[in-house]
């Protein structure tokens, strides 16, 4: 499989499409490499914590909707421009707004996506270490028998030590480089091709384990019982902003991607797969850690650090708990570094073309101010852990709450996956749905008139309105508009 796939190089700089640009030889090998992108951190780190820090089922019922009603359609867009364009998202954007006659300014969209995928590697890298650091810990049974505070404590000094934090930073994006450097070639795919299966497989075996805990139904009705009364207005942004963030949409990753899809092959099809399979993983996730949350009386809400404090415990009282655990970190390590490249991918493209660099010079620069971000990431957990900022609106409906004491980290994550990636998705959107002549978004997406009808509602009235409303809503403008009109 190896050759067949693009070095991720751009040698299409004459602007014409599929002749010269190598392509993915088929769905199968696009629809892997995207869901590499898709099934990360996001899936099995993020999604558990959230859930839990948002109160559970009625969180995961929007994220839900929004994956079906938001993400699948937009994913579809952002693939298709990708497609058409067959460039680095800024190049794409500038060359299909002059080709249907519109500004060259939606090159902005493809720059903030380099800068929001920027931003993310940023902190990924150092989440992405802290499941690096625990595979050395697991394969040494230093979780055998231990009790849950004891676990605590184990993650606590890890993420308290910058020392360590910084080396295994240093080497994860020292791994991401490396194949970037090279182009996403052979053994990247090897690695989606074999791990994500496997990594499934574990998480089939660990939903066994969740079954065997004697909380099993309290986990599930806690991810799938929805108590509207627990939803805020900033849990249902989140949940949207989830949605993009677990499906690696609005910043262009999916549309660099999409950029090496050959011409015939079906991009509702790959969609529905990747949003289908990201989904499982994410739910499966859940499914494992919130019986381990219940049996060991432990806090849902407990922050990015959920993961790193149950599965430890699952894994230290299981039968070959050692084998399996430290499997697990490995498998999500690579889950990780897959994403990671996609979120890089966009900014080497994107800088091999406007400064005539070549890869590897791209991948190096970017590496070393991607590490020099990351930095803030890292003090967030220790030395900085007390600086934080909080921001919020008061109207006379009460107070609203946009940031309270968000660390560097938190308000990174706020800015990229809340706001950066749903105003990436809705420009998408209205360029997909509005702009773009019907007859090459026909053509692109080659569906019958019934499907195509269906999307086209869906990118052109629904994604783009219920992500206006989510975001003006959580951004408190609904509620100081309507108390300056008093209404
Ligand atoms: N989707 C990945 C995850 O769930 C993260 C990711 C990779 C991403 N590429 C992206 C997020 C592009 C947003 C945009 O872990």
């Amino acid at each position: 499989m190896s050759d067949s796939v693009s070095s991720l190089n751009d040698p299409s700089a004459s602007g014409k499409p599929s002749a010269t640009r190598e392509q993915w030889s088929s769905r199968l090998v696009f629809v892997l490499a995207a869901t590499g992108s898709a099934v990360g951190l996001g899936n099995i780190w993020k999604f558990p914590y959230i859930t839990g820090e948002f109160g559970g089922g009625a969180f995961v019922l929007i994220y839900l909707m929004c994956i079906a009603s938001i993400g699948i359609p937009i994913m579809m867009a952002e693939i298709m421009l990708g497609r058409r364009g067959r460039h680095d998202p800024v190049t794409t954007m500038k060359k299909l707004a002059k080709e249907s006659g519109h500004s060259r300014s939606w090159g902005l969209l493809g720059w903030m996506g380099v800068i929001a995928g920027f931003l993310i590697l940023s902190y990924y890298s150092v989440i992405a270490s802290w499941a690096m650091a625990y595979v050395p810990r697991m394969a040494a049974g230093t979780f055998s028998g231990l009790d849950a505070q004891a676990v605590n404590s184990v993650f606590s000094s890890l993420v308290s030590s910058p020392e360590s934090l910084i080396a295994w930073h240093t080497l994860f994006l020292f791994m991401t480089m490396s194949v970037v450097a090279r182009g996403v070639r052979s053994g990247l795919e090897k690695a989606v091709t074999y791990l994500m299966p496997l990594l499934f497989v574990l998480l089939v075996v660990l939903i066994f384990y969740a079954m065997g805990t004697g909380h099993f139904w309290q986990g599930l009705s806690y991810l799938f019982n929805p108590d509207f009364s627990k939803i805020s207005t900033e849990g249902i942004l989140s949940a949207m902003g989830h949605a993009f963030f677990t499906l690696s949409l609005g910043m262009g990753a999916i549309m660099v991607y999409g950029s090496y899809l050959p011409d015939h092959t079906s991009i509702a099809k790959a969609s529905i797969s990747v949003a289908l399979m990201d989904t499982l993983v994410a739910l499966l996730a859940g499914m494992i850690i919130f019986p381990i949350v219940f049996a060991n009386s432990l806090e849902p809400g407990a922050g990015p650090g959920l993961i790193f404090k149950t599965l430890p415990l699952a894994f230290g009282h299981m039968n070959y708990g050692t084998f399996f655990g430290t499997l697990f970190f490995v498998l999500l390590v690579f889950a990780a570094w897959t994403s990671s490249i996609s979120l890089i991918e966009p900014a080497i493209t994107w800088s091999m073309k406007t400064f005539q660099i070549s890869r590897i010079r791209a991948a190096v620069t970017s590496g070393i101010l991607v590490w020099f971000m990351g930095l803030f990431t890292v003090f967030s957990f220790n030395l900085a852990s007390e600086f934080t900022i909080s921001s919020a609106i008061s109207t006379k409906y009460g107070e609203f709450v946009i940031l309270k004491d968000a660390t560097a980290f938190d308000f990174l994550d706020y800015l990229t996956s809340n706001i950066m990636l749903p105003l990436g998705g809705l420009m998408i959107a209205i360029y997909a749905g509005w702009l773009m002549n019907k007859m090459y978004s026909r053509d692109e997406l080659n569906i019958n008139r019934f499907w195509y009808f269906i999307w086209s509602v869906l990118v052109r009235y629904v994604a783009p309105v219920m992500v206006i409303i989510v975001f003006f809503n959580a951004m408190g403008v609904v509620a100081f508009v309507r108390s300056i009109m008093g209404v």
